[in-house]
């Protein structure tokens, strides 16, 4: 479903190399886990799928059910069914998060050739998805983010994904920040949408996510590569005994 292919990106601006052949695979179905030490590139890597300008791509690809994304727009990118959430949520001050919602769903519908939502069809699926997420109504009347609390922003983003129902989602630090009812929350909200042809890459720094959320395949990112992939239980070894290991069986 996600191929990257020897990845290398620098920062545009500057010759700063963050990723450095980075290689990864996920297949549809799949939920894969990356951890690594800060710094590593992680967020970088969910920002180079989401597009964002800062980053240039110098060699390598991201393949997306074969096909390249490097080119796509951002907007081309989301309406072909992938969805980012961020370390950090945007903030977008007089923009209620309804009128974003109802904007996002049907951008997408129409780049896909599906009719539109008429407002009383969109208020009837946000309910029933905010409802689940335990979001009130008049928090969706907020500027989207504008305030929220980290826990508030991470339940609207699953509820954004909720609703798009993206073909593969990259969620970068989802528990950061969380309390315990909220990282509830995110991880049913992810685990409702596991499905066969759905892929998942959760970026994540603790094992406490992913007692929550199982992941099919673990991987450790550091220096801009993947330098250890596993199941599981590897995401354990590290909780137990760090980075050291792996980053000295990969000099
Ligand atoms: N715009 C930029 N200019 C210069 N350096 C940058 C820029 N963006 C990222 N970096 C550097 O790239 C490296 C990777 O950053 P990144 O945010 O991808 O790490 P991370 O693995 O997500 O870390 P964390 O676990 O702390 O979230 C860091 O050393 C960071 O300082
Ligand atoms: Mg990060």
């Amino acid at each position: 479903m996600i191929e990257i292919k020897n990845l290398h990106v620098k920062i545009a601006e500057t010759e700063t190399k963050i990723l450095n052949g980075l290689d990864l695979t996920v297949n549809a179905g799949e939920v894969a886990a990356i951890m690594g030490p800060n710094g590593s590139g992680k967020s970088t890597l969910s920002y180079v799928m989401a597009g964002k300008k800062d980053y240039e791509v110098t060699e390598g690809d991201i393949l997306f059910n074969g096909e390249s994304i490097l080119e796509m727009k951002v907007d081309e990118r989301a309406a072909a069914g992938l969805f980012l959430a961020f370390q950090y949520p945007v903030e977008i001050p007089g923009v209620p998060t309804m009128n974003f919602l109802k904007a996002a769903m049907n951008a997408q519908r129409k780049t896909r050739g599906d009719a539109e939502y008429t407002t009383p069809e969109f208020i009837k699926r946000v309910k029933e998805a905010a409802g689940n997420l335990g979001i009130s109504m008049d928090m969706l009347k907020r500027s989207l983010n504008t305030g929220f609390s980290g826990g508030e922003k991470k339940r609207a983003e699953i509820l954004q994904m909720s609703l798009l129902e993206p073909k593969f989602c990259v969620m970068d630090e989802t528990d950061s920040g969380l309390d315990i009812d909220a990282l509830k929350v995110v991880a049913d909200g992810v685990n409702n949408l596991r499905s066969p042809d759905r892929g998942f890459l959760i970026i994540t720094h603790y094992q406490r996510l992913l007692e929550h959320i199982v992941p099919d395949t673990v991987h450790v990112l550091y220096d801009g590569r993947i330098i250890q992939s596993g199941g599981k239980e590897l995401a354990l070894q590290l909780e137990e005994h760090g980075y050291a290991d792996v980053i000295a069986n990969a000099a």
